[in-house]
């Protein structure tokens, strides 16, 4: 996993939380190198998740609400990062429609190790688009708040059903209506 979900996850932490809890949870969750992440840098994904787990248990939240707050935060730096990539579509469902062939094979080119989801969409009709989520990541939730934060940047109105299509978590469909 890309050093910057680590290095943005833990800036997360801090504005919402403060620096004693980024210490903390570096320190309770026993990751190496006392969490001294890079950007561009690439961890085992094990640390990512287990980051999460010792922030829920020391904050009582649920891992996917904070995957989804760490969507809504990650669709920001992505704006400011990488304008180019969102200004491209015209709409939500445009853009979630590229992220498969366009913006995550660009990602491929700039971080030839970036491990990513992968995404089936089909468009059901004008107000609904299906998109099917698979990835031994089970990160599901963050992308729940990546597709929130999109249709706010193209101020709409959505809202996103979500069905696990195996226990596992790996493979998620969310039916967006707006
Ligand atoms: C400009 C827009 C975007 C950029 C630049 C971008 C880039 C990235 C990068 C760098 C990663 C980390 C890869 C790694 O850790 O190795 C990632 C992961 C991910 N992306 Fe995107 N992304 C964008 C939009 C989206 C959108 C709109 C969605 C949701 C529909 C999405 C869903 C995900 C998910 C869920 C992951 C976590 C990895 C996994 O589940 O396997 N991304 N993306």
């Amino acid at each position: 996993m890309k050093g910057i979900v680590f290095t943005e996850f833990l800036e997360m932490v801090e504005e919402k939380y403060g620096y004693e809890a980024v210490d903390r949870i570096i320190r309770q969750s026993k990751v190496p190198n006392d969490g001294a992440y890079t950007a561009t840098g690439t961890y085992p994904s094990s640390e990512m998740h287990a980051l999460l787990t010792t922030l829920c248990n020391a904050e009582q939240l649920s891992g996917d609400d904070v995957l989804t707050a760490f969507g809504d935060h990650l669709f920001r730096v992505f704006l400011k990062n990488y304008p180019w990539l969102i200004t491209a579509s015209k709409d939500s469902f445009q853009l979630l429609e590229s992220v498969e062939g366009t913006i995550h094979v660009d990602v491929l080119k700039l971080y030839p190790d970036a491990e990513l989801p992968r995404f089936q969409t089909t468009r059901l009709d004008e107000h609904t688009l299906e998109m099917i989520y698979q990835s031994d990541r089970r990160m599901s939730s963050l992308a729940v708040g990546l597709i929130m934060a999109t249709a706010r940047h193209f101020q709409e109105q959505i809202t996103i059903e979500t069905e696990s299509l195996e226990s596992t978590g790996k493979s998620v469909r969310f039916l967006i209506k707006k």
